[in-house]
């Protein structure tokens, strides 16, 4: 199949920033997606519906003329978020769901939660509302190994949280072990995933074999090619559990080429083109729509969009550096690369 049409995709995970960042970050992922769930860890982080409303203006500011772009937004779960906020969220027209970051656990997480028990309150209504909670998975102990973080925390922090509160809707986000994935499978609707383009395309392999890539370090790190295996089949089963979110998260190429380099891809330019390219290569292009277009909006309870967009198989070079902030530079993911598919 060369050519494919599909209704327009949404990325439910993105990083767009704040400020001058968004004149980079929003046309990127607006020319993309239809909506995109615009992640919350600012400095400081987007704690309320006020703040969300706020931040969305800011974000709708940077759209380009003519283009379409709903942005969905997200709470940052803190130790002080007040139960009362679930309800907010539940009444709000643009915000969706609240995101949990185990503090330290990734870019900007400081003010993220310590110990979930101390959120039992605002979980509680959660599952009473059926407002999503989305999770970055991994748990953040010192002595715990990067590669064994998201297993951890499927085993001593979800697995309990999902025996005190079953009904509660999550999704878990940016998945990168078989071990996530089967996790998903195994409960019920409720419990979701999402997946970004870099953990079905590349492996640790990628960015530690013959020198240490770091456009190819993100949180949840690359795992090996057997993770990267099974996750592939899942996005590619059909299966409404998976769907796409990039976790496209700029940072300047000084920051991620350094000697404490930041976590984060960016893809949005290219986006859907580097999932048709993983979906292609197991021969899967026909499954895409539904993890790209269909299984994200469901699971949210929200429309799906209604206009196409066309992708067609020919080479496409990914630029080796995008124009950044002032001066600045960012290494999109699998820059200079050949990938063969192109939007139209
Ligand atoms: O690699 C990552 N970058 N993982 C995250 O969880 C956060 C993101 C960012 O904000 O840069
Ligand atoms: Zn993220």
């Amino acid at each position: 199949m060369n050519t494919i049409t599909l209704l327009q995709p949404d990325d439910w995970h993105a990083h767009l920033r704040d400020g001058p960042a968004l004149q980079r970050t929003v046309p990127d992922l607006a020319n993309q997606f239809a909506r995109a769930i615009c992640m919350p860890n600012l400095v400081p982080p987007v704690k309320t519906v006020e703040e969300a409303n706020a931040y969305r203006e800011r974000i709708l500011a940077h759209v380009p003329e003519g283009v379409h772009f709903d942005p969905r937004m997200v709470l940052y779960l803190t130790n002080n978020t007040a139960p009362s906020e679930v309800l907010k969220i539940k009444q709000s027209d643009y915000v969706n769901a609240i995101k949990l970051y185990p503090a330290g656990a990734t870019t900007n997480s400081d003010s993220g939660v310590s110990d979930i028990s101390k959120v039992y309150g605002v979980i509680e209504q959660l599952e009473e509302h059926q407002v999503p909670l989305l999770l970055h998975g991994e748990v953040t102990h010192n002595h715990v190994d990067i590669f064994d973080r998201e297993k951890r925390f499927l085993d001593e922090v979800l697995s309990p949280l999902l025996r005190q509160f079953p009904k509660l809707k999550l999704v878990l986000e940016h998945i990168t072990t078989s071990e996530a994935a089967h996790f998903v499978l195994e409960h019920d609707r409720h419990v979701a995933a999402t997946i970004t383009p870099q953990h079905l395309l590349f492996n640790r392999n990628d960015m530690l074999v013959g020198g240490i890539k770091p456009h190819f370090y993100c949180l949840p790190i690359l795992k090996r090619q057997t993770h990267q295996q099974t996750l592939l089949e899942v996005a590619t089963s059909g299966s409404p559990k998976f769907f796409l979110g990039t976790d496209s998260a700029p940072h300047s190429k000084d920051a991620k080429e350094n000697a404490c380099g930041c976590a984060g891809c960016y893809s949005a330019p290219t986006a859907i083109e580097l999932y048709a390219q993983a979906f292609d290569q197991v021969g899967k292009i026909e499954r895409l729509e539904g993890f790209a277009s269909h299984f994200g909006a469901d699971f949210y309870g929200l429309p799906r969009n209604t206009n196409t967009i066309t992708l067609v198989k020919e080479d496409q070079v990914i630029p080796e550096s995008l124009d950044y902030l002032d001066g600045e530079k960012i290494i999109p993911l699998h820059a200079g690369k050949t990938i063969q598919w192109r939007k139209v």
